[in-house]
């Protein structure tokens, strides 16, 4: 597993100054775009996930990037994949969370009914910084019913200490 991630951690390609300056941006798509790289990152994500949250109902996805490997995993654990997404793109009734981003405020919505009360979650995003996305997500779990077992992300930019803002423990690939 160390030599994989190491081998992912060579592919992974960083942007300076992207989108704004004084930021280095890492870039996701560019694992995806390497077969290999992609291959290695998908065994990584469902072996994580069978480990760290063996008894889970459901795999959550957060738009848009963790649309990319939610459902990946989902399907390998033969469990529902769910998602949650940026306002007004769910159709019925659903929970609204509101949540910062560097300017200003965005909302996250999650439909009622797709999770049954009590089911165990595990909630996939590509990366966490200011943890404020994921906070957003895992309050909606909770509203909905659901309890949050694990946060599992590709990334996670440990400066920004995102962690400290979730009840539930977060898993990564890779740090920086
Ligand atoms: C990015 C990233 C995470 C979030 C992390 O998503 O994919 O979801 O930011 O930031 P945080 O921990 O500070 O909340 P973004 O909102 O840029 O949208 P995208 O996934 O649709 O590209
Ligand atoms: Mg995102």
């Amino acid at each position: 597993d160390k030599e994989d991630i190491e081998f992912l951690k060579g592919c992974l390609k960083s942007y300076p100054d992207f989108p704004n300056k004084g930021i280095l941006f890492q870039d996701i798509f560019s694992l995806l775009s390497q077969p290999e790289a992609f291959g290695k990152l998908k065994k990584l994500l469902v072996s994580r996930a069978k480990t760290v949250a063996p008894q889970i109902d459901v795999v959550v996805g957060l738009d848009s990037r963790g649309f990319l490997f939610g459902p990946i995993i989902a399907l390998e654990l033969g469990i529902p994949f769910l998602p949650v997404r940026k306002k007004g793109k769910l159709p019925g009734k659903v929970f609204t969370e509101s949540y910062q981003l560097e300017y200003g405020e965005d909302i996250l919505e999650m439909q009622d009914g797709v999770i049954k009360e009590g089911q165990k979650a595990l909630i996939v995003d590509d990366l966490i910084a200011t943890g404020g996305t994921m906070e957003a997500a895992c309050k909606l779990v909770q509203r909905a019913g659901g309890s949050v077992s694990c946060c599992l992300v590709v990334i996670e930019l440990t400066e920004l200490r995102g962690r400290e803002k979730l009840v539930a423990p977060v898993e990564y690939l890779m740090q920086y």
